[in-house]
């Protein structure tokens, strides 16, 4: 139907959602296409959402969040004026760009990177300045810094980055802040924090007390494991903070996802286990990987990246029949999540089979 709309939006890429575990007969088959975490809720999760939240369904959520933002400003020690809340970080991002940007203005990143960040940007009117990443994966600061000019209006930072799982070194992290006008706001995308392990890698809430532009976003979905609930926060001077409260979508925050936030942020120590393990699952693929002889990004993010070029659809197919549902960039690459211990057994062997073959 031809309809009068915003032609920039025919521009926008629709997000690409990770597929769905394949079903291949005889197979266990695993979804690793989403970085999610494959834990299942904890049951003190669960029972606060059936003792705080199922039988309010009918009204509507607490706006301000106040229960989960008073426990991140007391656990940040920020004040929590300095904290927004949004469904999932992606409307945190979302808030940010619509309060900066607009046609004309530019917002610059890394790329590739999360595949939100364009939808995002274009969606607002305001134009990407997209920098190439590193032959390494990682950003290449001294080009983000070089794009800077008088229409940018936002640069982001995403630490570990999506999809190569690469950090940002804290050395990195201040040149780029160093040589950024202080009217313009820093993003530090950091969804995956508490799987870096880099121990050169910045920390965005270090720099923040230093940087009053610098806006943290962080996620509930990852290491929380509340993906389906949909529930993330900034951390933003007041006033740039009450500025994304206005961008934000009246009531999108549940307050299954509150409760839920508040029940996980209580169980952290039980849940940052959960995050070693997969961690320390993250080690053994690596450690298997590069003794058959694979050449990629040392990850730090539940994730890793296979930069198969040519290569990729037929490496994709292969990971499919091993009933393995993997995130494919046509052309560039693989990005695999650590998954339960079997899926990562079968990643190894795929990779191995990718070897023997010469698919990679
Ligand atoms: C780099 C990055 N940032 C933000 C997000 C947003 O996650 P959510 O909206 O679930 O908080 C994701 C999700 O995959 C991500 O990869």
């Amino acid at each position: 139907m031809t309809f009068k709309h915003r032609a920039i939006v025919d521009t926008i890429p629709a997000y690409k959602q990770g597929k769905p575990a394949p079903a291949v007969s005889g197979q266990r088959s695993f979804k690793i296409s989403s970085n999610e975490n494959p834990y299942p809720p904890l049951p003190s999760v669960q029972k606060a959402i059936e003792d705080q939240a199922l039988d309010r369904i009918n009204r509507y959520p607490d706006m301000s969040g106040w229960q989960v933002v008073s426990r991140l400003a007391k656990d940040y020690e920020v004040d929590p004026a300095e904290i927004v809340l949004g469904c999932g970080s992606t409307e945190v991002i979302t808030q940010l760009v619509d309060l900066l940007a607009g046609p004309g203005d530019e917002v610059i990143y890394p790329w590739r990177s999360f595949e939100a960040y364009p939808i995002i940007v274009s969606g607002a009117g305001a134009t990407s300045v997209q920098i190439a990443n590193r032959p390494d994966g990682g950003h290449d600061i001294d080009a983000m810094i070089a794009a800077i000019n008088s229409k940018t209006r936002m640069i982001i930072v995403n630490n570990p980055n999506n999809p190569t799982s690469s950090s940002v070194s804290d050395a990195d992290a201040r040149r780029l802040m160093k040589a950024v006008p202080s009217d313009v706001i820093v993003l530090f995308d950091e969804a995956y924090i508490h799987f870096n392990t880099d121990p050169d890698t910045s920390v965005a809430m270090k720099l923040y007390r230093e940087y009053p532009n610098i806006v943290v976003a962080h996620t509930f979905s990852k290491a929380y494991g509340l993906a389906g609930l949909r529930i993330g926060y900034g951390i933003a001077a007041p006033d740039v903070a009450a500025g994304m409260r206005k961008m934000s979508i009246p009531f999108g925050v549940t307050q299954t996802a509150q409760v839920a936030a508040v029940a996980s942020l209580e169980a952290k120590d039980e849940l940052m286990e959960r995050v070693q393990a997969l961690i320390g699952e993250r080690g053994r693929i690596v450690r298997a990987l590069r003794g058959q002889g694979w050449d990629f990004p040392e990850p730090y993010a539940n994730f890793f990246w296979l930069p198969l070029g040519s290569k990729t659809a037929e490496a994709e197919a292969r990971f499919k029949a091993a009933g393995l549902s993997t995130r494919v960039f046509d052309g560039e690459g693989i990005r695999i999540s650590i998954g339960e211990k079997e899926a990562n057994d079968k990643v190894i062997e795929v990779c191995q089979t990718l070897k023997d073959d010469g698919i990679a």
